[in-house]
């Protein structure tokens, strides 16, 4: 049955493909932007465009008010000072929860997209449970965790439900896109001797792993990793983008005082800047973690989650997207 949903954040990388799932399951999509938000991948024929004030009760209560599920995928991932990942990530969310309190119909769902940087690395490699006590290393790691105990305090009284995706990739990411611009370019940079672990999941997975969550009861109250199966070093990663752009870079081992050298400078940039660094401090403390791994047997037990997409088939993809796109 067509269901009205709102999404949060939808104009960006996670949340455009969301929509494009959602509304091809038939569904009414109310996408939430912001007033100069980029909207290039979204679809104004088959979406609702609300352009929403997070400062405005109003536009919130218009926002919220008939929708039967919320994906809230908006937060602020990159900041200049620890105030503004605050403010985008707790700040919002408070403001938007107040509103499903007020003017939300009652059976209304909210779906928060948080991050495995609200849990915290992994100490020994093992992959981080759900159940593991949090401890982020970054402040947005922090502002993340925030989020979801409102969150989780909500859902006392309503149905709310926490997923937790570690590193996404796919079509229309920059983030991992680095790795890639940097090994077309013939280089393959590590931090460190290359053995770090990470957990990691395609966006169409991930899409799909959220989906899962809002149509089960069990998800209610709950918190879900949702990642690929499998845990990968750097260097595995590297070797599988090269083979698929045939290229063969020179590795290069980046020691860890040179990058925090490199984001000093880059936040020196950035303060000239209107936009955040793409590598800070915050990031670094992040990236110098041995083990960002985590596991995804939760979410196939309760949700009946399967990962689709292999590590090589989903970085083949996503690198002729970057050559068809010209990105690289
Ligand atoms: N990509 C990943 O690897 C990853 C991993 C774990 C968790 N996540 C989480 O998934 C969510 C979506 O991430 P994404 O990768 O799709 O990011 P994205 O492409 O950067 O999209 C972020 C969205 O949040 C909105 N936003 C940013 N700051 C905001 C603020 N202060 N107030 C209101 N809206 C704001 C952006 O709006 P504008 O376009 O107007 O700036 C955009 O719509 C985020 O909550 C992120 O923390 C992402």
């Amino acid at each position: 049955m067509p269901k009205n949903i709102l999404i949060t954040g939808a104009n960006g990388f996670i949340g455009s493909f969301l929509a494009e799932l959602l509304a091809e399951q038939g569904h009414r999509i109310r996408c939430a932007v912001r007033k100069n938000s980029n909207l290039r991948w979204l679809d104004h024929s088959q979406n609702e465009i609300f352009q929403l004030d997070w400062n405005n009760p109003d536009s919130l209560k218009r926002a919220v008010s008939d929708q039967d599920i919320i994906f809230h995928l908006a937060g602020v991932t990159k900041a200049k000072n620890n105030k503004t990942y605050f403010e985008g990530n707790v700040g919002i969310t408070q403001s938007l929860l107040d509103a499903f309190d007020r003017y939300g119909p009652a059976h209304q769902k909210v779906i928060y997209i948080s991050s495995q940087a609200a849990a915290g690395p992994s100490q020994d490699g093992t992959p981080v449970k759900e159940s593991d006590p949090p401890f982020p290393v970054s402040v947005y790691g922090q502002a993340k965790l925030e989020t979801e105990k409102i969150i989780l305090s909500y859902s006392k009284d309503h149905w709310a439900t926490i997923i937790r995706p570690p590193s996404v990739y796919g079509p229309r990411d920059r983030d991992v896109f680095a790795l890639f611009q940097n090994i077309h370019r013939g280089i393959l940079p590590l931090l460190g001797d290359g053995t770090s672990t990470v957990s990691l999941v395609h966006v169409y997975d991930l899409i799909n792993g959220i989906d899962l969550a809002s149509q089960h009861d069990a998800s209610k109250d709950q918190v879900f990793f949702i990642c690929g199966d499998g845990m990968y070093d750097w260097s595995t990663i590297g070797d599988t983008i090269a083979r698929c752009l045939n290229k063969r870079p020179k590795k290069v081992t980046i020691p860890v005082f040179v990058l925090d050298l490199l984001s000093r400078t880059s936040e020196m940039i950035a303060y000239f800047s209107s936009k955040p660094a793409l590598l800070n401090r915050d990031k670094v403390q992040e990236m110098k973690q041995k083990h960002w791994v985590c596991s995804n047997e939760k979410a196939k037990n309760v949700l009946g989650y399967m990962p689709k997409i292999s590590l090589q088939t989903g970085i083949k993809e996503t690198a002729d997207w970057y050559l068809e796109n010209h990105w690289l």
